[in-house]
């Protein structure tokens, strides 16, 4: 057997061997490839004599053809092998349900829910969004709202106090979102007319409290602001907000720092059934913290007094939450059960408005 065949025969033999794509291709460099078998052959035709060449040209051109046809077909082959092979182990179930799509599955948090309800219903009133800092320093969260130094009233918030920075300052974890209050008075000149929502932190921890909960506060400032509009405002949000034609609230009389006179108001409700009805019933439920801005309160946010006065409040908005739709232990809103917020949560497309309705 001359070399020319020797070589073939076993370049054949491998490429019959070759298990897997990987396999051929391996044969194929070591035999066609710029340093292979075939390949220094037809380099070596350069330095023979020409009737060598006449004699090895043909033979060599020709294993190399012979060659390369086999590695096509081996290829081929396994390739071919390797799809079938795939489709027979990739089995498709076509009468699985389609899978839901991420905008079908997810679900808005019901605080959310709210405040996007909230903030529909104040927008359409012309008030606006203004917000602050979660760490708040001792004079907004306190002192610029009138809690004299030493005050009951600030231990009243059950704060969480940050460590003292160099001088002795200790931040806090605003204790509620009136602070809000004061840093927008500073950076805007009356009229004033400014919803807050936000998180809010004291140290509490029950099926009614959670350490981390949300406010809504509001302020209204202009020069003929009276107690009137304050009740008609809060009357028209509960009404719009509970979806009902009629509320009947009850304003008492309460103390805050920030407020004189300041109000607690009840909301009237039927407790009776399973779950609160408001606008009918002979129970009262409170909702809410309000009153007229105190005159230090408008000073200590850059405003004469004498000149301005307005009203303010402040509600709970995961109360408010619990109150629309129900859910038993405010725990559960911040424990990120996949199974709870599919159950109370809300279809991410259908934005409450006012005209749409807010809950549906
Ligand atoms: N900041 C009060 C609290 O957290 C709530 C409140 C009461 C806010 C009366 C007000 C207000 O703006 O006027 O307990």
């Amino acid at each position: 057997m001359s070399q020319y065949q020797s070589l073939e025969t076993s370049i054949m033999d491998e490429i019959a061997a070759s298990a897997d794509e990987a396999a051929i291709e391996a044969v194929r460099v070591a035999a066609l490839g710029k340093k292979g078998s075939v390949s220094e052959l037809l380099k070596g035709l350069g330095k023979m004599t020409p009737e060598e060449r006449q004699e090895a040209g043909p033979a060599i051109n020709g294993l190399k053809a012979r060659v390369t046809d086999a590695i096509t077909a081996r290829k081929a082959e396994l390739r071919d092998a390797a799809i079938t092979e795939r489709l027979a182990r990739e089995t498709v179930d076509v009468s699985l349900p389609v899978r839901q799509s991420p905008v079908e599955r997810g679900r808005i948090h019901p605080i959310s829910q709210v405040v996007d309800e909230i903030t529909a219903i104040f927008a359409d009133m012309g008030f606006s969004i203004a917000e602050g800092p979660d760490i708040e320093t001792d004079y907004y969260n306190f002192t610029a709202l009138n809690f004299p130094d030493g005050h009951p009233a600030r231990e009243m918030h059950d704060t969480f106090f940050l460590e003292p920075d160099e001088n002795g300052d200790r931040k806090v974890l605003r204790t509620h979102t009136s602070p809000v209050q004061i840093r927008t008075m500073e950076a805007q000149q009356p009229p004033i007319r400014i919803v807050i929502p936000g998180k809010t932190y004291r140290q509490d921890s029950d099926a009614t409290h959670s350490p981390m909960f949300h406010q809504l506060e509001g302020l209204v400032i202009d020069k003929t602001i009276h107690v009137g509009h304050l009740r008609w405002a809060l009357e028209e949000f509960c009404k719009a907000f509970f979806e009902v034609d009629t509320v009947t609230m009850r304003f008492r009389p309460s103390f805050f720092p920030f407020t004189e006179p300041s109000f607690e108001v009840d909301i009237q409700c039927d407790r009776s059934g399973p779950t609160v009805k408001f606008g009918e019933g002979s129970d009262w439920m409170e909702i809410l913290g309000c009153g007229m801005v105190h005159p230090n309160v408008l000073r200590f946010g850059g405003i004469n007094p004498d000149e301005y006065q307005g009203f303010a409040w402040g509600i709970g908005i995961d109360r408010l939450a619990t109150l629309k739709y129900g859910m038993p232990d405010l725990r559960d809103y911040f424990s990120a059960d996949v199974r709870w917020i599919s159950h109370y949560g809300f279809r991410p497309l259908d934005l409450p408005t006012l005209f749409g309705g807010l809950s549906t």
